[in-house]
């Protein structure tokens, strides 16, 4: 029942109940601070944030807005001292501005917007005492990328004419990244950043491929393309195709151009997390966010090289350009079980095999019809192609360190089973699906290059009341209710902790822990919720620390500034501000112990 603080090592907390309180609520014996939030400044120069008196160029040396993807990254030689990194995913101008006409935006508004987007490196600093962070100031290392940055195409189709522009004869040369939604963090020192929902930022679509990536045939939501021509797919109907890569960046190198890598197909990219072969060659695992879109992974021809000096980390830079891009393909064993209404097969699993159909290696494509050029620029399409299998809107994706198992949240679905829409399958089990699930995977022979996997559903979201749910068969009356897992990472225990956006059982969005071996597997416990109008990101869980963004407080249909839904975290009165959270246990010890 509630208030049990036992559990799996790293799991042991009582869990927060369900609520809809407008703040960030942690267990009993924990404290929080907020580290940092929308408009902090972070480089030599910036203003402090002030909103009514807000410019872009203070915005370009400040943290960005909705903050998602965090990676908290080591920074040896200063004391108590880490490398935060974080994605910026998108701006909602109605909770930034006092004045903003959605129909004519001004042009000082839409700069505002482009500064904050795109990517913040800022030092943070641990308190002696407790496990509080706050941001160094000008550190050397800090940066903002920002939708209007540098940055450069590698990779087999970088060049291609499908990515020139009359503002970039080269097509290797984009400015900005846009959408940066969850990333991953390489283990050769670098982060990894999707650009998601990019079709967004777009006006006039016509092609079929814009149709394919849902770019809209008219006017963008945002009106970019009357300040900027490149948004105006009519006028450069290329510009498009620099976008939606995933995004390499070396946040220990402040001069380091980053780079969009082609060789890992161009989507809706959520997230991209890597492992390594026996042999050293990274394996990236990658989600395409969109209902009934595919599941990838890339695998490296070259090797990783080890250590820190500058011949390693020049080679290592290079891992991401060579190798083959599959797509996944699953089969169910029970399939005539399988009836939509997630009702488990007489096996008693949502499970089956799958194997991984190679779309390109470098510059030969394996997709009849299509150029490995256009393989690239138009994964999606090579997808439908070789029959890939259309999941529920596959989001961030984590291997296990210790087991090397994969786990990839499916967030949801409601137009499963839907007419004209695929049915339910036993890997997306529910027509109609709103709460989501979690799929696990294990390479055949634990070889992450290999070409075939078996798959099963670890958890099956929802009411645990709800006859449809599913925790790895732990018994549903000892668990949280959960609904459209979104972000997911390991703790120092191997432990999984989700979080949500989206949660469809009247609650707020938070952040969950989960055994996923030995006899507590399946035991899900939640661990904080967020206030009103959030989403949880870029959960990291270190050994005395975990690490939340708040993405979107205060994103309430109707809401404004004039009309706020939440009052966090600067109090009534204040601009909502996304901003992200550290939380620690009060007597100092390990989390969840
Ligand atoms: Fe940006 Fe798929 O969440
Ligand atoms: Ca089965
Ligand atoms: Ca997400
Ligand atoms: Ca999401």
């Amino acid at each position: 029942g509630r208030g049990r603080a036992d559990g799996a090592r790293g799991l042991r907390f009582t869990p927060v109940p369900p609520n809809v309180n407008d703040r960030v609520t942690v267990p009993a014996g924990y404290a929080q601070n907020v580290v940092i939030r929308w408009g902090d400044p972070i480089l030599r120069g910036a203003p402090a944030f002030n909103a009514e008196k807000q410019t872009a160029k203070a915005q370009a040396g400040q943290f960005g807005y909705n903050n998602d993807f965090l990676s908290l990254l080591p920074l040896p030689g200063e004391r108590r001292r880490q490398v935060l990194v974080a994605n910026h995913e998108y701006t909602d101008e109605m909770l930034m501005f006092r004045k903003y006409d959605p129909e004519n935006p001004t042009r000082e508004q839409v700069e505002i917007a482009w500064a904050a987007h795109g990517l913040s490196v800022v030092v943070v600093q641990e308190d002696r005492l407790t496990g509080s962070l706050t941001p160094v100031n000008r550190h050397h290392l800090n940066r903002r990328l920002t939708a209007t940055s540098l940055f450069e195409v590698t990779g087999p189709a970088a060049g291609s004419p499908l990515l020139r522009t009359s503002a970039d004869r080269t097509g290797v040369r984009v400015r900005g990244t846009l959408n940066n939604c969850a990333g991953g963090t390489t283990p050769w020192g670098t982060t990894l950043h999707g650009e998601e929902n990019f079709n967004q930022y777009f006006a006039n679509g016509a092609s079929e491929t814009d149709r394919r990536y849902g770019i809209a045939a008219g006017p963008s939501e945002r009106k970019w393309e009357r300040f900027d021509r490149r948004f105006d797919a009519a006028l450069e109907p290329n510009e498009s195709h620099r976008h939606g890569w995933v995004v390499e960046l070396d946040p220990y190198d402040p001069d380091f151009i980053p780079r969009k890598r082609t060789a890992l197909g161009r989507f809706k990219h959520e997230a991209a997390q890597p492992r390594l072969t026996d042999d050293g060659r990274p394996v990236v695992y990658m989600g395409d966010d969109e209902r009934f879109d595919y599941f990838y992974k890339f695998v490296s021809s070259k090797r990783m090289k080890k250590g820190t000096s500058r011949a390693a980390r020049e080679h290592n830079r290079t891992l991401l350009d060579e190798g083959t891009l599959y797509v996944a393909k699953l089969s169910g064993d029970s399939p005539e079980a399988v009836d939509g209404s997630g009702r488990l097969p007489d096996d008693g699993e949502f499970d089956g095999s799958g194997v991984w159909i190679p779309l390109a290696t470098g510059d030969v494509s394996h997709v009849p019809g299509m150029t490995a050029d256009e393989v690239y620029v138009f994964t999606r399409i090579a997808g439908d192609k070789v029959g890939a299998t259309k999941m529920d809107r596959p989001e961030d994706v984590e291997p296990s360190p210790r087991t090397g198992r994969v786990y990839v949240a499916l967030t949801n679905n409601t137009d499963r089973g839907k007419p004209g829409k695929p049915g339910a399958d036993e890997a997306n089990p529910r027509n109609l699906n709103k709460h989501g699930q979690i799929l696990e995977l294990a390479e055949n022979w634990d070889d992450p290059a290999g070409d075939g996997f078996a798959w099963r559903l670890f958890l099956v979201a929802g009411d645990p009341k709800d006859p449809s749910t599913y925790f790895a068969g732990f018994p549903k009356e000892k668990v949280s209710p959960i609904s459209c897992p979104d972000n997911v990472a390991f703790d120092p225990y191997g432990n999984l902790w989700i979080s949500t956006d989206g949660n469809k059982l009247g609650s707020h969005d938070g952040l969950f822990g989960v055994a996923v071996h030995g006899e507590r597997r399946g035991e899900l416990k939640q661990f904080l919720t967020v206030p009103t109008g959030a989403e949880t990101c870029g959960p990291v869980i270190q050994e005395r620390r975990v690490l939340v963004a708040v993405q979107h407080p205060g994103e309430v249909d109707g809401a404004s500034v004039e009309k706020p839904a939440s009052s966090w975290p600067d109090g009534p009165g204040k601009l909502v501000r996304p901003a992200v959270v550290a939380v620690w246990r009060r007597d100092g010890r390990e989390i969840g112990v």
